[in-house]
């Protein structure tokens, strides 16, 4: 047990400029007090991608206000916040660094202890503030720079399973959309597109299914796509629709595979020797909002006699309710703060065992 507990949370590791108010009550239970993320979507929308320059300068434009708005929707002041928890790592370095160095900051301002939050952390332990979970589950990180399954075995405690060898799903939805001539993000407008669409039209490769390490890949799925789109150029919307669909049938094919055998590797591990009476997977990540993903998850989840949880939308994106969190169960953990020489870091695998994969996050910014 641990005193109730008010963390100020700071997002800035990629595009979205975040914060939060977060109470940890005394039983372990969330509440967000206040939480304001801004989407930087229009700034970067013309490039086609995210400007890691134009994003650094934009957090430093917003950080300030939207810090004092968190604070006012929660209704406290920076003297009753227990802690400042700011992502440090992983991410854009420019963006981390406006962040890390306001949380600082803050920190010296006020004497509160400061945690420089891991950001796959945050997406790791969302599902205890919005379901409260109980240790150990799975967590399925799919976003526009990370393709991850993550056994999360208590706070501070990560396993990485499985991770992509090249480009991260939602990295697959953009290119896709991109070579269609379909509007960045790519992920929606690849869904809406394939609405439409014959998934049965091309047989799209599958790449590492049936593999028995828990690895993802993407990019061969891109190259077929791209070749198939030469093929019928000019390609009409009807193409565009059936490799659309096509495309995502390949990816939940992929998805069952891989996810399915962690599951099953959960199972033996966990479950059959009674530690985790009730097995849930969680899914993280921009990409979860994809209703084929959900879909198949699901439908594997009930198979395998899995909780399926999806935390809303707002909680699987980034945003700086799930850092102030991370921040919250360090702190209730009595892990220790960290100090003013914490430094930001691009890279930070959430697993510190984990081998790094050659080719994997070139993007490697986004969570
Ligand atoms: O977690 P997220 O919001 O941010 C970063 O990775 O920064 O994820 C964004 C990714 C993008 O690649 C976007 O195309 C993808 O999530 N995405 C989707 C959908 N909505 C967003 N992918 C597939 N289907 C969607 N409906
Ligand atoms: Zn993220």
């Amino acid at each position: 047990m641990s005193p109730p507990l008010r963390i100020l949370g700071i997002e800035t590791s990629c595009d979205e400029t975040a914060a939060s108010v977060v109470l940890r009550d005394d039983e372990g239970g969330g509440r967000i007090l206040g939480d304001v993320v801004l989407s930087q979507l229009e700034e970067h929308s013309a490039y086609g991608g995210v400007v890691p320059e134009i994003a650094a300068r934009a957090h430093v434009e917003a950080l300030d206000a939207l810090i004092a708005e968190a604070l006012l929707r929660a209704g406290v002041t920076l003297r009753e916040i227990d802690a400042i928890a700011a992502t440090s790592g992983p991410g854009l370095i420019g963006g981390l660094i406006v962040g890390l160095m306001t949380g600082k900051a803050i920190a010296r301002a006020t004497g509160k202890p400061l945690y420089a939050v891991n950001h796959l952390e945050g997406h790791a332990l969302t599902a205890r503030l919005t379901d409260g979970l109980s240790f150990p589950y799975l967590m399925l990180l799919v976003s526009g720079g990370h393709t991850q399954l993550i056994l999360v075995k208590g706070v501070g405690r990560y396993e990485r399973w499985g991770t992509t060898i090249d480009d991260a799903l939602g990295e697959a939805f953009d290119k896709t959309a991109k070579l269609l001539g379909l509007p960045y993000p790519g992920g929606p407008a690849v869904e809406r597109a394939a609405r439409a669409g014959d998934p049965e039209r091309f047989d799209f490769p599958r790449p590492l299914v049936g593999d028995a390490r828990l690895d993802f890949s993407f990019s061969g799925l891109k190259t077929a796509v791209r070749q198939a789109a030469q093929a019928l150029e000019p390609v009409t919307d009807k193409d565009i629709a059936d490799i659309c669909a096509s495309f995502q049938r390949a990816i939940s094919r992929t998805l069952k595979d891989r996810v399915g055998r962690g599951l099953k590797r959960f199972k033996a591990e966990f479950a059959a020797a009674g530690e985790a009476a009730h097995p849930a997977l969680v899914v993280a990540g921009g990409v979860a909002a994809n209703e084929m993903l959900r879909t198949t998850l699901q439908s594997l989840c009930d198979a395998l006699g899995f909780r399926f949880v999806a935390p809303p939308l707002a909680l699987c994106t980034d945003n700086a309710a799930m850092i102030a969190w991370a921040g919250a169960e360090r702190l209730a953990a009595g892990l220790p703060a960290d100090g003013l020489d914490a430094a930001p870091r691009s890279r930070w695998p959430l697993d510190s065992e984990a081998q790094a994969l050659i080719g994997s996050g070139k993007r490697g910014a986004k969570a």
